[in-house]
């Protein structure tokens, strides 16, 4: 006899071959039903909807059904079956039930519908295997497939950046350190400084906090690339859109002007946007209605506009202006303040309603690597701001003058003999040439309606929480 396969459950929702016998694997969200009849709702992880198994208690018998309790991992050969509800899919009619794995009632944690996200960030290992997590996690890498699918058909290339570095690229200090020196004998010199032609790399490392310097030396030679990895940032901020691991894309491409590199940010957006309402269309629908009744409009609204593009000294004179009319903020606003999130949403949310591209920073808040403007001033720095996230996008056009590189590199105490390679690109074959870094985490807020970054990426990193 011919060995029955496996079908995924979403498959088995689509099909129409009645009468067929079929074998699905899941884990049981829910088992009910009567003496005579049991209903089990099986999940695969191949869709948000379950499949229901009709099981004939009787010729199991009780017993042998007792084990199939919520959380089970069970294998089913049965008929598939056209459902007689209404608006139901197939279901299947158990001929044969095997218990793969039990999950004791009394100490499984996902027994009642409706946890709060906040009790399955403790139990990160298992949420994966609630509806929501399950749409969050199938959304995530459909993102990342729309992301190498939007470069790839407009000629870039991926480059793979090293994750240890031994320079600080944003300049922010904000690296882990990353060592095989013993730390509970650790050497120091006269100075108190500590030897690191000891250490591994005979010099002290870090985890990158960026692609981006190894991203532009490709860009000078392929033209267009694109970085998608993680990135590390010891930053102190126990926020709701700070993670200290996320995952940026960073693409550089030699010749575009801060313009291309705007349009190139929108359109890149609204790319992943799109995706997302074409591919994950259940998710999606499922996290709108569970919690954010807005979310598929403001999808949609997002691929309608065009982003509104700003300078900063602009935003700065709307801000004063709602602040002079009663509107009130947190944190002080003033020419060559940076933003904080609340005057970026208000932007966004209050005044535009739409998304906006903010340029044209004080070179005093922004990276020492961006095209300095001629006001001596400001520098093409770019930041996209978005509804709900705040900043979203962070980029500039790139200053490409050794010059004015290395001067500006010196002024805000960048070690430019740790990064004399960058440099030389300025030296050989300089040209214009811009990128931008987005946020995975951020766009993953966006497209789910998620509000803590912490539950876009399956094992959270923040301050004092490294578990799992
Ligand atoms: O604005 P940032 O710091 O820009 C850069 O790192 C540039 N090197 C990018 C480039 O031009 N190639 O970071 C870029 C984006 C931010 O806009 C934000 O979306 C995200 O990365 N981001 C974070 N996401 C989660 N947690 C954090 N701690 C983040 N820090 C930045
Ligand atoms: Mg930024």
């Amino acid at each position: 006899m011919e060995t029955l396969k496996r079908t995924r459950i979403a498959e088995i929702l689509q099909s129409k071959d009645f009468g067929t016998t079929v074998q699905v694997k899941g884990w049981v969200r829910t088992r009910r039903g009567n003496k005579q009849v049991g209903f089990i709702a099986l999940n695969d992880g191949s869709t948000i909807r379950n499949v229901q198994i009709v099981v004939p208690v009787d010729a199991f018998g009780e017993d042998s059904l007792k084990p199939v309790t919520t959380g089970a991992c069970i294998r089913v050969n049965g008929i598939l079956t056209e459902s007689p509800g209404q608006g139901q899919d197939a279901e299947i009619h158990a001929q044969e039930i095997h218990v793969y794995g039990t999950a004791d009632p009394l100490t499984y944690p996902l027994q009642k519908k409706g946890h709060s996200l906040e009790f399955l960030r403790d139990i990160a290992h298992l949420r994966p295997r609630t509806n929501t997590f399950g749409a969050i996690f199938r959304i995530r890498h459909h993102m990342a497939i729309a992301i190498h699918r939007f470069f790839h058909e407009r000629g870039f290339y991926y480059f793979h950046t090293p994750v240890l570095t031994a320079s600080d690229c944003e300049g922010a200090g904000q690296m882990f350190q990353v060592t095989t020196l013993n730390l509970y004998d650790l050497k120091k010199d006269a100075n108190g400084s500590i030897d690191y032609t000891n250490d591994f790399f005979g010099k002290q490392a870090s985890l990158t906090v960026s692609g981006q310097l190894e991203g532009e030396l490709a860009a000078m030679a392929l033209g267009a690339i694109y970085t998608f990895g993680p990135t590390f940032r010891a930053e102190n901020s126990n926020t709701p859109r700070h993670l200290a691991e996320f995952w940026m894309i960073e693409p550089e491409v030699a010749f575009n002007e801060i313009e291309d590199n705007m349009q190139l940010a929108e359109d890149f957006i609204k790319y992943c946007v799109r995706w997302a309402l074409d591919n994950c269309r259940e998710d999606v629908e499922f996290l709108n209605n569970m919690f954010d009744k807005e979310l598929i409009e403001r999808l949609n609204f997002v691929l309608k506009q065009n982003f509104i593009r700003l300078t900063y000294t602009e935003g700065i004179r709307i801000l004063e202006a709602a602040i002079a009319k009663g509107h009130t903020f947190e944190y002080p606003i003033y020419w060559g303040a940076d933003l904080a999130s609340e005057h970026e949403r208000y932007l966004v949310e209050d005044h535009f309603r739409c998304p906006v591209i903010l340029t044209d920073y004080p070179k005093e808040i922004k990276s020492f690597y961006m095209k300095q403007n001629d006001d001596g001033k400001t520098v093409r720095a770019m930041d996209v701001l978005f509804p709900k996230i705040g900043e979203i996008i962070g980029g500039s056009q790139r200053e490409e003058d050794y010059d004015k590189l290395s001067q500006r590199a010196q002024e805000m105490d960048v070690p430019t003999k740790d990064i004399w390679w960058y440099l030389d690109t300025r030296r050989f074959g300089t040209a214009p040439h811009s990128g931008f870094g987005l946020g995975f985490e951020r766009l993953l807020m966006f497209v789910t309606g998620m509000t803590n970054i912490r539950d876009v990426i399956p094992f959270p990193r923040t301050p004092h929480n490294a578990e799992f």
